[in-house]
């Protein structure tokens, strides 16, 4: 990724001047794009101060009926589209990572701008794609590709661009959001609450992305290299799903005051000798009830952002589905067509800081271990040395008696990951622990 000032001053077609899009996918999201642009088409002239035409739409089967779009429209030959000289704008909506990124690069490498919904091409891609979209002078958009509708792209790249931000915490995941929401206020099981999300067409048929993480793991890799101007991938996100969460845990988690969200969490460390690095992690999280992120119910997505000068910011809405997507992708639609007509270039992707990938087990968190213990003398004191040898503080503990056995609740300080992980297992080895049936890391 280029870290170079952008110097290239584009000049624009000039106001008034129509800008020529290619539309590549005509799924859900594709088909609401092509609506929207041509039901506003007026609104859409005036915002961006020349007509925005669409003037090829590719697609998998072009003989397919697709209503409100002329024939002569559809080509199976998105290549040729890309590269057509009427074409100033691509616009990618088919999801996937080596087609669309194929594809895309040509764009680019074309002279043509490019707005993209697709979170995980831009996670694994980003670096390349920048750099042919610097050296080409022209714009890569991708507001779609992290919570839809919720402007947290642009409030990275522009309204926050003064700040310094210490963390990002997310709901970034639709389905997972709605799956932990049901368990909670229902008291379905993970899979019941799985099986409404497919029923409801929130998740997938195939929902591996979703609720193993994946999918957030894309969007907190873009939400970090953003908030902290370094490049993070995919591949550098530790990733936890939900699928080990039990009604069990989420009725203790209740008991005791939290929820239990899918977090997507970015931040800086800075070890003692002052060096900084980055951590972008996904995984259950138990959020204190009285936190703004412990509100957001349903399929609802919501960012916390907290900056040195802002404070503590969310952004909520509606973070999946094709309404909401192509809200977002409209809005790049427009701020690239207005930088292809009047000249000028959006800010790109900056990767200044260039900060290493922190060694996760080096990241700070606090841990909640629900375990089954025996109920006799010495046992605290056992397993409070196992906390002790390793430097780990504990917060709260709690006791619930059983009939032979107790269940006992630990909340630690915040230790390194390392030493909670090593806790873990050694508790797992005492004849004094009977099982441990959870770990959650806590949001503090
Ligand atoms: N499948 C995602 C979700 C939407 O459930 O939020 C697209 O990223």
């Amino acid at each position: 990724m280029s870290t170079a000032p952008q110097t290239s001053i584009r000049s624009g077609k000039g106001p008034g001047e129509a800008v020529g899009i290619a539309l590549l996918g005509f799924g859900t999201v594709g088909a609401e794009v092509f609506r929207l642009l041509n039901e506003n088409a007026d609104a859409f002239a005036h915002r961006i101060g020349g007509p925005a035409e669409v003037r090829g739409v590719a697609v998998h089967n072009k003989n397919k009926l697709r209503p409100g779009v002329p024939a002569e429209l559809l080509t199976d030959d998105a290549e040729a589209l890309v590269r057509r000289d009427d074409i100033d704008l691509v616009v990618e909506v088919i999801g996937g990572i080596d087609y669309p990124r194929h594809l895309l690069l040509t764009a680019l490498n074309a002279g043509k701008s490019v707005v993209t919904a697709n979170k995980a091409l831009v996670a694994a891609h980003a670096d390349e794609l920048a750099e042919s979209a610097d050296r080409a002078g022209v714009d890569l958009y991708f507001e779609a590709a992290v919570a839809a509708a919720i402007p947290v792209v642009g409030m990275l790249r522009r309204s926050l661009a003064g700040d310094q931000i210490r963390r990002i915490s997310g709901i970034v995941n639709g389905t997972t959001n709605f799956i932990l929401d049901a368990m909670e206020t229902t008291g379905a099981s993970y899979e019941d609450a799985l099986a409404e999300a497919t029923r409801l067409g929130y998740a997938e048929a195939d929902p591996t992305a979703d609720v193993e993480g994946h999918d957030a793991a894309s969007k907190a890799a873009i939400l970090a290299s953003l908030g902290f101007y370094t490049r993070v991938t995919f591949d550098d996100v530790h990733c936890e799903g939900i699928s080990q969460i039990t009604a069990d845990d989420i009725k203790a988690a209740n008991k005791a005051g939290y929820s239990i969200k899918l977090l997507a969490i970015c931040e800086v460390l800075i070890d003692e000798s002052g060096k900084k690095s980055v951590n972008a992690r996904v995984h259950p999280t138990l959020v204190p009830k009285d936190h703004p992120l412990a509100s957001v119910s349903k399929s609802y997505n919501a960012i916390f952002v907290e900056a040195e000068a802002a404070g503590s910011l969310m952004f909520y809405g509606n973070g999946a589905g094709g309404n909401p997507t192509a809200s977002a992708v409209l809005g790049d639609v427009v701020g690239a067509s207005r930088n292809i007509v009047h000249g000028g270039r959006a800010p790109g992707e900056n990767t200044y800081a260039h900060l290493p990938i922190a060694d996760f087990g080096e990241v700070l968190t606090c841990y909640h271990i629900d375990m089954e213990v025996a109920d006799r003398a010495g046992v605290l004191a056992a397993i409070s040395e196992v906390f002790a040898q390793r430097g780990v503080s504990l917060r709260t503990v709690r006791q619930e008696n059983g009939n032979g056995t107790a269940r006992l609740i630990v909340v630690t300080h915040s230790a390194r990951e390392a030493a909670l992980e090593e806790i873990v297992a050694k508790l797992g080895d005492l004849d004094e622990v009977k099982a441990v049936h959870s770990v959650i890391r806590l949001h503090s």
